[in-house]
């Protein structure tokens, strides 16, 4: 919690990191992890079958990656960091010191990633015959090996931030890498991959290939084959992944009425999920029996709703980790599970060491408000933007000037029922002076600008002398 406030209103924290992570995934999954070993088949198959054609094909195809996978895919990747780093950074700094080492070879890993995209695209041409040419594949195969690694060792940490397994009792680097939503989350990652790389693919063909050739249609064949080779396995992990999740959620909720709801949602989307991918098979399908039947309009039908359904993975995924930042050790706003008896009995500000108020005063209680608000809400509310505290309320209370009695009950029971919110992390005054900003906040809505900067040293007192007990 020891950080200083970052804090975007108006679009929020959560949408500015989704942003850059969705770009992220959305050109890691298919066009590195996927891409890679469809690329390296093609090149062999044009190998085995002579036909310049499909050399020519993958070449094409590894431009565009390459291109794409240097520049904006690296630069997103290095965004995710500076985004966590500046948004949660108590978030990544528990990580780090769990998954040091694993993200240090990932890290290896990386770097040997881009090395190897190097050599296999500007050898392509110089190496293209006999013995180069096997070399230049078996260069594909290690980079299709080391790009499938990168993702292999981030989803360890991705897993554990969900469900942390045995990892807060034994506290060692093993249980918490092989969490138990690491294989699932990897088999459900690397299938999505390899399939929706195919729907890429063939989204290329068509700029690549002649239209009405013969050889399109072989192109299109093939590809389709992969994608729905490649869907058949999607399937079962899917689900594995997805009865997986809500298990270890579950026994954490405590109150029907949201896990009423919340089931009812998890239901309904695994449908919907279950149907993109079933119209994406379907249209691979006849992608393999009658390839000159997918034309440009069709084509773009499998690559949306490829993207479409990893939007939703993910959304998902976030949303139903919450409270948390890491499950069952730390909430998102920073405070762990262990420091939270300490905060509601002597109040969060005393600790807090980046805001302007430290206690809360009788007249300090609007300005101590607001602090109250950036460092327990801020990391998931705006104050009017986006998810804004201003909208929850009206839509919970109604337009009418809201009641101090309902905010405060709010305030105090808040997790009980919304078990996706950390319960409030505060003390009696803190609970007071939140409700005094919230209703300050419902007649104005001038967002929060300096939040970076609003922050004033500590008095030189001790904290103990302060508090009340
Ligand atoms: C872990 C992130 C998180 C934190 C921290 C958090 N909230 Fe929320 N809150 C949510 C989510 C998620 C929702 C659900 C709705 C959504 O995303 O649109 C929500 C919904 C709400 C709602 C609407 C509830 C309803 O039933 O309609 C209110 C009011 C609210 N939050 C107030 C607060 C206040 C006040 C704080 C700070 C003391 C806070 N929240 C802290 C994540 C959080």
């Amino acid at each position: 919690m020891d950080f200083p406030q970052f804090f975007f209103d108006l679009i929020g924290n959560r949408l500015f990191m989704a942003i850059i992570a969705s770009i992220h995934v959305f050109i890691n999954h298919p066009l590195a992890v996927g891409a890679y070993p469809l690329i390296v088949l093609i090149e062999w198959w044009g190998r085995r079958t002579g036909k310049v054609e499909w050399d020519r094909l993958a070449y094409r195809i590894t431009f565009v990656l390459f291109i794409i996978t240097t520049t904006v895919g690296a630069l997103t990747g290095v965004g995710i960091w500076f985004t966590t780093a500046l948004i949660a950074p108590f978030g990544i700094g528990s990580l780090l010191r769990v998954f040091f080492w694993a993200w240090f070879t990932e890290w290896l890993v990386f770097i040997s990633e881009v090395i190897l995209i190097m050599i296999y695209f500007l050898t392509w041409k110089r190496w293209s015959e006999g013995l180069m040419k096997k070399v230049h594949i078996g260069f594909g195969i290690f980079l299709a090996a080391f790009s499938w690694l990168t993702m292999a060792i981030i989803v360890g940490i991705l897993g554990f931030m969900m469900d942390s397994g045995t990892w807060p009792v034994t506290r060692t680097f093993i249980s918490g890498f092989f969490n138990p939503l690491y294989l699932p989350q990897l088999a459900f990652r690397t299938t999505y991959a390899m399939m929706t790389a195919g729907l890429c693919a063939w989204f290329m063909i068509f700029f690549f290939t002649e239209k009405g050739s013969p050889f399109r249609r072989q192109a299109v064949r093939l590809v389709a084959a992969w994608s729905f080779g490649w869907a058949v396995p999607f399937i079962p992990s899917a689900l594995w992944y997805w009865y997986r999740v809500p298990d270890s959620m579950l026994a954490n909720i405590n109150v029907g009425l949201m896990t009423q709801r919340f089931m009812h949602w998890h239901h309904t989307l695994a449908v919907i999920m279950l149907a993109t991918v079933g119209v994406i098979s379907l249209i691979t399908l006849i992608g393999i029996i009658r390839p000159r039947y997918i034309t440009g309009l069709v084509l773009l039908v499998p690559f949306v709703l490829g993207i479409w359904l990893l939007g939703h993975f993910e959304r998902v995924r976030e949303f139903i980790r919450k409270p948390y930042v890491i499950a069952d050790y730390m909430y998102s706003n920073g405070v762990k599970i262990e420091e939270m008896p300490v905060f509601q009995r002597d109040g969060i500000l005393p600790y807090a060491t980046w805001v302007k108020n430290h206690r809360v005063t009788s007249v300090n209680q609007l300005d101590a408000g607001c602090d109250v608000f950036l460092v327990t809400c801020s990391r998931c509310h705006t104050t009017s933007g986006l998810n804004s505290l201003t909208a929850k309320f009206k839509n919970l209370y109604g337009p009418e000037p809201w009641d101090k009695e309902v905010l405060n009950a709010f305030l105090r029971t808040m997790h009980v029922t919304r078990t996706y919110m950390p319960p409030f992390p505060g003390n009696d005054a803190e609970v007071e002076a939140l409700v005094t900003y919230i209703k300050y906040l419902q007649n104005n809505r001038e967002p929060i600008f300096d939040a970076q900067a609003r922050w004033q040293p500590k008095p030189a007192q001790p904290v103990d002398s302060m508090s009340s007990p």
